[in-house]
């Protein structure tokens, strides 16, 4: 018999769970996908980018098939672009050595950027395996269930949240079950205002008992992001602008930039900027003004651009510090995958103010 909670969250589930296009499926490609690309990404978001991968890349061997930059282009606002990086080439490793996903959390957990939490989803998804996918709506829902007084993140709090998830988790059901669980965090059990009027398991919640649902769950004091400023040039060259394609190694490795790099402490802007083309292209530019400050915040720091128009005083670009470069029409910049920041940078110079 399964525990009473998870009879009556398994009933809600059938009822109220969402629709979405992943849970029509037990393929454990398409479930990976599904999974890879809702970390750190609302499902909202994810629906339809889910739709064009399936759409473009409908199986492991299709994927591994592809070119870096397709890949990259279809996943581009999704951000963390090493996912998708890391999908192909699990996809690239998998084909090449026989074409079947593992099945079991440990091999999982050896592809190329899948860690606990995708391993475990993927286990209980497509393997029906008996195991927790302890992602952050999980921890949220079971902190407030046990009333958990520490940081779920913490050993100590995973390992009690493991304990009682497990306790819970009625054998053979554990697709359905985590992802009740994550419905109703989503749904019901959000972060901020629980509407606990309407949850089908707070008969059996300690913080709802008590009352503690907005402490829980508890949080370490945070920090604020430290900036990090960067300067950047669209430099024109008959009716051209340079772009670089930054080495695989590096945050955001593999997508398009314009120009440019870090401001040192205490460095002036237009100095950084003219250091910068020098060391990285062996450039020396004339500033024409500014194009406009662009701010984007990464997980763990907020990046401000100031980005200038140049025109090209001397030299030829050498690719010191990229691994292609390219003179690039302003309305052929949406085929080149670039992040956040520098896709705002070409949206403005393709509109003719760049
Ligand atoms: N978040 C990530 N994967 C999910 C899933 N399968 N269902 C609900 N929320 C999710």
């Amino acid at each position: 018999m399964p525990h009473p909670l998870a009879e009556a969250l398994l009933e809600w589930y059938a009822r109220e769970g969402r629709d979405l296009p992943w849970r029509r499926t037990r393929d454990p490609y398409a479930i990976l996908v599904a999974e890879v690309m809702s970390q750190q990404t609302r499902l909202e978001t994810v629906v339809p980018y889910y739709r064009r991968w399936m759409a473009r890349f409908p199986t492991l061997e299709a994927l591994a098939a592809a070119e870096e930059e397709q890949v990259l282009r279809l996943w581009e606002g999704l951000g963390y672009y090493r996912r998708a990086r890391y999908l192909h080439q699990t996809a690239r490793q998998v084909v090449a050595g026989g074409g079947e996903l593992p099945q079991s959390e440990a091999d999982l957990r050896r592809l190329p950027g899948v860690g606990a939490y995708t391993a475990a989803a993927m286990a209980a998804f497509a393997f029906n395996a008996d195991t927790l996918a302890l992602d952050g709506n999980l921890q949220r829902v079971l902190s407030r269930l046990i009333d958990l007084e520490v940081d779920p993140r913490s050993p100590e709090g995973e390992r009690r949240l493991r304990e009682a998830g497990e306790a819970l988790l009625p054998p053979g059901r554990a697709s359905a079950f985590n992802q009740a669980l994550m419905d109703l965090g989503a749904l019901v059990c959000m972060p901020a205002r629980p509407n606990c009027g309407a949850c089908p398991v707070r008969a059996f919640c300690l913080a709802f008992a008590r009352g503690t649902q907005a402490q829980r769950p508890v949080r370490p004091a945070s920090r604020p992001l430290p900036e990090r400023r960067r300067v950047s040039a669209v430099i024109w060259r008959r009716g051209r602008v340079l772009i670089g394609r930054r080495p695989p190694d590096k945050l955001l490795g593999g997508l398009w930039e314009f120009p440019g790099g870090k401001v040192d402490e205490g460095e002036a802007l237009e100095a950084a900027l003219r250091r910068e083309l020098r060391e990285e292209l062996g450039l020396e530019v004339d500033l024409e003004g500014e194009v406009g400050v662009f701010r984007h915040a990464y997980t763990h720091y907020r990046l401000v651009a100031h980005v200038y128009r140049a025109r090209l005083r001397n030299g030829r670009p050498q690719p010191h510090a990229h691994t292609a470069l390219r003179w690039a029409r302003p309305d052929e910049l949406g085929e080149f995958p670039m992040g956040k920041v520098d896709r705002a940078i070409a949206r403005r110079v393709a509109a003719g103010s760049g």
